[in-house]
């Protein structure tokens, strides 16, 4: 079904106003023939979306918004340690980390419960608990959407070693536009081991006094610490963390620590030139943002990094894309001029 002049209001998680130039809804690969034409025809850009949960969409977005929804969870091969199996870009995320947590596959537990569906999860390489997802996907299949009027697309793939995945950055989302996920071939274990290194997990599980901790426990532990930290974007509108922890290299983190001797900091080895990550949301903290409201957007009172909509509440007017990267960049030059290190929003921009 064909939309114009689409409300988009409801298609984020952190609820901004916001009209599209039209919606399509995506179930199968015929669809997309469809939407290539359609869009050539009316000349408008086309710009896949899943649940909204890390987007902040412009107050107007003048593209075809294509909402992904194409399903299945098919087991391709296995041998006695691994299982693979092929997952459409229209599957909730959690709802499938608990079914292949259900069918004793292993390896997605320390991402329980982050929003959003599965064809978005290699975009920004989602992670949480020490776990990043590259680790494990086999394989990305996609649509190339820079054909004009098209009768026989065809699904092509990328190994993961193609992907180019980093700290949340991969090939797809450097280049976005062109690049339709249609599903997601994981790499699974039949045999768990935990991963419980990630400090916050590593207190909780040793808490919970289980000698031998399994999956379902590091899932619930997962579960819990992020039910107490995150706030529910259907009760508190936000796109989870809204700036990346920063990279850094060890010369810099030396000057750092000689002023700010409490710096938490992470070893890394994703990237060869930044060695060290630090935790945005202790910068920001540092600088007063933590559970600050300037008009009606605040950062959370948990979670320093989590930007937090309450525009609709009573008595305010909503919020716009706008209004959000204003009060962002407040924070960046706050944290510029502490600190001399520039924050990146995480969240993609949609205009
Ligand atoms: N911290 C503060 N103040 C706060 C919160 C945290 O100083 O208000 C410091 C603490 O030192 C804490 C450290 O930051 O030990 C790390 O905090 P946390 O474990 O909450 O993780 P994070 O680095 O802030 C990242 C991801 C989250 C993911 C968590 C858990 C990014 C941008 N964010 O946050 O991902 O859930 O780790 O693994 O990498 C998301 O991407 O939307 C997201 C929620």
């Amino acid at each position: 079904m064909i939309y114009r002049d689409v409300d988009m209001t409801n298609s984020s998680t952190l609820r901004l106003i916001s009209t599209a130039a039209a919606k399509l809804t995506i179930h199968t690969i015929s669809d997309i023939q469809d939407a290539i034409n359609f869009c050539h025809e009316k000349n408008l850009p086309m710009m896949p979306l899943g649940d909204g949960s890390n987007v902040i969409l412009s107050s107007t977005v003048n593209a075809c918004i294509l909402d992904m929804a194409m399903l299945g969870i098919d087991v391709i091969n296995e041998n006695s340690t691994n299982i693979w199996v092929r997952v459409g870009a229209g599957e909730n995320w959690h709802e499938w980390v608990t079914h292949a947590l259900s069918k004793n596959w292993f390896g997605l537990e320390n991402l329980a419960l982050i929003p959003g569906r599965v064809g978005a999860a290699p975009i920004q390489n989602i992670g949480a608990y020490g776990i990043e997802v590259a680790s494990y996907i086999d394989s990305v299949e996609y649509v190339d959407l820079s054909r004009n009027h098209v009768t026989d697309l065809s699904v092509l793939q990328l190994k993961s070693d193609e992907c180019q995945f980093s700290y949340r950055n991969s090939i797809f989302k450097q280049h976005r536009s062109n690049r339709l996920i249609t599903s997601v071939t994981f790499c699974l274990d039949k045999v768990f081991t935990p991963h419980t290194d990630y400090p916050s997990l590593r207190q909780r599980i040793v808490a919970l006094d289980v000698p031998n901790p399994h999956a379902v426990d590091i899932f619930q532990a997962v579960i819990n610490l992020r039910e107490k930290k995150l706030p529910d974007p259907k009760l508190l509108p936000n796109a989870g963390s809204f700036f990346k922890n920063v990279q850094i290299n060890p010369a810099t983190l030396e000057r750092l620590l000689e002023k700010y001797p409490s710096l938490p900091f992470y070893e890394v080895n994703d990237d060869q030139s930044a060695c060290v990550k630090l935790p945005a949301a202790w910068l920001i903290e540092y600088c007063g943002f933590k559970g600050q409201q300037i008009g009606s957007l605040a950062m959370h009172a948990n979670q320093a990094l989590v930007l937090i909509n309450k525009g609709l509440d009573e008595g305010f007017q909503n919020n716009t894309a706008e209004k959000v990267l204003a009060f962002a960049d407040t924070i960046i030059r706050s944290v510029r001029q502490e600190f001399d290190l520039t924050l990146d929003i995480e969240p993609q921009f949609i205009e």
